[in-house]
């Protein structure tokens, strides 16, 4: 189990992560879902004993990170976002190094290493040095460095950012195992349609804050069954806001000079009228795009914008 509670962290006045609390459960997947600058790395490195929160409380597996830092890191993997691999060793020497660390030994060293090249679909190419390997070929090893030491927590931090379509499967089955044998798992993530498919449980993260949390049935829920339909142009908001908001079963998430935010149930159906009302004030529209119950129309709703890359 992974706890996180009220956590804090700022550098100087930025506050990156502001009063996050949520729990990863053994033999789950938890998604931390955000666009870039959300916190999902700070978060990550106050989980485990990179940095130093400001506010708050973490433990892993039982272990308070702060009081009881080495307990709390035995059996934590981490993979970090940027790749920490020695780029002139072969991946069998990278595995050993990361191995060792976490005191592996002998014979149950040698054979973990197998394991997870194998596992990795690297074991073939296992004595090169890490600089000939492709970038997939890199986050799978420095996705096995992470689980060498079999954690029975493991943080992964945008895992499959830049990699291959056949490394990604690879990499999110090696996810999907992990759960699988009981292991608590953090995965964060700015992919909505990873979130959707690969995690248990889901917190949605921006400005350093979760702004929404759940199972995926569960945020679905929140945003009921309304599609999201944006209409992009020239406006004066405070006008539109008005005209819009005296026809039914519209809610006007965000409004400004130049794009109109709505959520509507069966929004293809109302669009011929929404647009009248909007020509008919003068305004000038360019272009629209609808977007149905999702993940990522929940973000928009939440936020007034597109969870982008
Ligand atoms: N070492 C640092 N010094 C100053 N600001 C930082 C540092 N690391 C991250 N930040 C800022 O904190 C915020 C959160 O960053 P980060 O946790 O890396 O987000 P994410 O991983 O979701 O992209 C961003 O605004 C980022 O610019
Ligand atoms: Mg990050």
């Amino acid at each position: 189990m992974i706890e996180v509670e009220g956590l804090r962290k700022q550098y100087g006045d930025l506050v990156a992560v502001d009063d996050v609390s949520f729990t990863a459960e053994p033999g789950a997947i938890f998604g931390l879902l955000g666009p870039n600058g959300a916190g999902k790395s700070t978060t990550i490195g106050c989980i485990s004993g990179l940095l130093k929160p400001g506010a708050g409380r973490v433990r892993v597996l039982g272990h308070d990170v702060m009081t009881e830092g080495p307990l709390s890191r035995r059996k934590l993997g981490v993979v970090p976002q940027e790749l920490a691999l020695y780029e002139d060793l072969s991946a069998r020497e990278n595995l050993a190094y990361w191995g060792s660390a976490y005191g592996l030994r002998g014979s149950h060293l040698k054979k973990r290493v197998n394991s997870v090249l194998e596992l990795s679909g690297l074991i073939d190419r296992a004595k090169e040095p890490v600089k000939k390997y492709s970038g997939g070929m890199k986050r799978r090893l420095n996705f096995a460095c992470g689980i060498v030491h079999e954690p029975e927590a493991l943080l992964l931090d945008e895992p499959t950012v830049g990699v291959d379509p056949q490394s990604r499967v690879r990499l999110l089955d090696l996810v999907r195992e992990q759960s699988k044998n009981g292991a608590t798992v953090l995965y964060t993530t700015h992919y909505m349609e990873e979130a959707e498919h690969l995690c248990d449980r889901l917190a949605i993260i921006d400005h350093g804050k979760i702004i929404a949390e759940g199972t995926l049935p569960e945020l679905r829920a929140m945003l009921g069954e309304r599609d999201i339909l944006r209409i992009m142009g020239k406006f004066d908001p405070n006008i539109v806001f008005e005209t819009l908001s005296q026809l039914e079963d519209i809610e006007i998430v965000q409004a400004d000079e130049e794009t109109i935010t709505l959520a509507t149930p069966q929004a293809s159906t109302r669009l011929s009228d929404i647009l009248m009302e909007i020509s008919e004030e003068g305004f000038e529209v360019r272009e629209t795009t609808l977007t149905q119950p999702s993940l990522e129309s929940l973000f928009i709703k939440l936020t007034g914008k597109e969870l982008r890359e």
